[in-house]
């Protein structure tokens, strides 16, 4: 069930996140039911917050991922494979939680344990829960900053992944102050001691890539993942941050599913950001000349800009590549890793950039299985003809 871009009016942001959810977590729950006996999804700070779907609870977290695991349950249950799956819901709110728990009973294919209270106190219990061989997927996403060392227990497990909401526009307001003393020791992690020194150097976009790598540091280092990819959720009406979703995964498999979940996130940006601001220029309350730079356009949108800046350095890490192999060629599963961990481009793009090349006669491929193919295997060796 594709989520509804009509529920998430004055909360587009929710609607960008969820895109990306209902893309990725269908993927990795597909994977995990092939080689995992048991998966558990982990929703820290759950609600339902502004949820305008009604009882199906289509536009929360909880509900998107409950649906995928459900249709995924009976999908391998069908191929004869009995796949446990469980989802641990925490939620603070005493009405939210009313509301939760009402909702959980609409899955039975699902054990599903709704906990009232602070998932700063439940995280440590619900990962001692989880057998080592079991895989889990957390979502952390507070409207504040959690005492993020809390969430450790569930993040240094091995077979696990998480997206971890980083609440950037406050982080950019009140680090450094003492005010926030959560997001104080968050930043100061895995930071140098004069990491407050440092942010009050730089401003603008330079300040902001710092918030993001302390903030990023801190979610892995002692957990060890190998990859921490970040989707910079905008303001709707201005061009500036709101939120960073931090994604964390040991697997380059993970990786490159969520690259085409990326995709999809940000083209969802792209469009009900320029729909947003072209509503408020109709009803004549966007103010002045804001956007006179075009930049509410979907082709020029912050997030639009980001995948086409990203296609272009990926054009020239690949080349650079595959120019200096030691032995001349490269397999493709030598390259994308690297591309993707750093760059907002997907696996199937740089297939295709790689079909274009060999036949401008760019690079060399031997054995490319037939023209038809447009996307090589991870196999494929590759030079870059000088
Ligand atoms: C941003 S909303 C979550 C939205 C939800 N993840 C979604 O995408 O549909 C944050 C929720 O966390 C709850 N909350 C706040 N602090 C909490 C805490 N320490 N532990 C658990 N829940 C908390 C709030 O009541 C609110 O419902």
């Amino acid at each position: 069930m594709a989520i509804d871009a009509a529920h998430y009016e004055g909360r587009e942001q929710a609607f960008v996140k969820h895109t990306f959810l209902d893309k990725y977590l269908p993927a990795l729950i597909g994977k995990i039911c092939s080689r995992y006996d048991e998966f558990v999804y982990v929703d820290g700070f759950a609600g339902p917050w502004k949820s305008a779907a009604g009882e199906n609870f289509e536009d929360t977290s909880f509900g998107i991922a409950l649906n995928h695991m459900t249709s995924q349950r009976l999908l391998y249950l069908s191929r004869g494979r009995n796949v446990r799956m469980r989802a641990y819901l925490v939620e603070k709110d005493p009405a939210s939680f009313a509301q939760l728990r009402q909702a959980a009973a609409r899955y039975p294919k699902i054990e599903v344990t709704p906990l009232q209270g602070k998932m700063e106190d439940h995280a440590a219990a619900i990962a001692a829960s989880i057998p080592q061989q079991s895989f889990s997927f957390t979502l952390i996403d507070p409207k504040g900053f959690p005492a993020i060392s809390s969430m450790m227990p569930l993040l240094q497990r091995q077979n696990a992944e998480a997206l971890v909401n980083f609440m950037f526009d406050f982080a950019n307001r009140f680090g450094g102050t003492d005010l926030i003393p959560t997001l104080e020791a968050w930043l100061s992690t895995g930071a140098a001691d004069d990491w407050r020194e440092q942010i009050r150097a730089v401003s603008g976009e330079q300040r902001e890539q710092l918030y993001e790598e302390l903030a990023v540091e801190a979610l892995r280092r002692t957990p060890g993942y190998v990859y921490a990819p970040v989707i910079t959720v905008d303001k709707v009406l201005h061009n500036r941050a709101l939120y960073k979703l931090i994604f964390l995964t040991r697997h380059s498999e993970g990786l490159k599913v969520y690259r085409d979940s990326e995709r999809r996130a940000l083209d969802a940006q792209a469009a009900t950001r320029s729909a947003s601001k072209a509503k408020r220029r109709e009803t004549g309350t966007l103010m002045g000349d804001l956007f006179a730079d075009g930049s509410d356009a979907v082709p020029n949108d912050r997030s639009t800009q980001v995948i086409r800046r990203s296609q272009e350095e990926a054009s020239r890490r690949l080349q650079a590549m595959l120019a200096n192999a030691d032995s001349g060629f490269r397999t493709l599963k030598e390259c994308w890793p690297l591309i993707l961990a750093e760059l907002s481009v997907t696996h199937s793009w740089l297939g295709r950039q790689i079909n274009d090349w060999r036949k401008a006669g760019q690079i060399s491929a031997p054995s490319w299985p037939s023209e038809r193919t447009q996307i090589p295997s991870d196999e494929q060796k590759l030079r870059w003809n000088a």
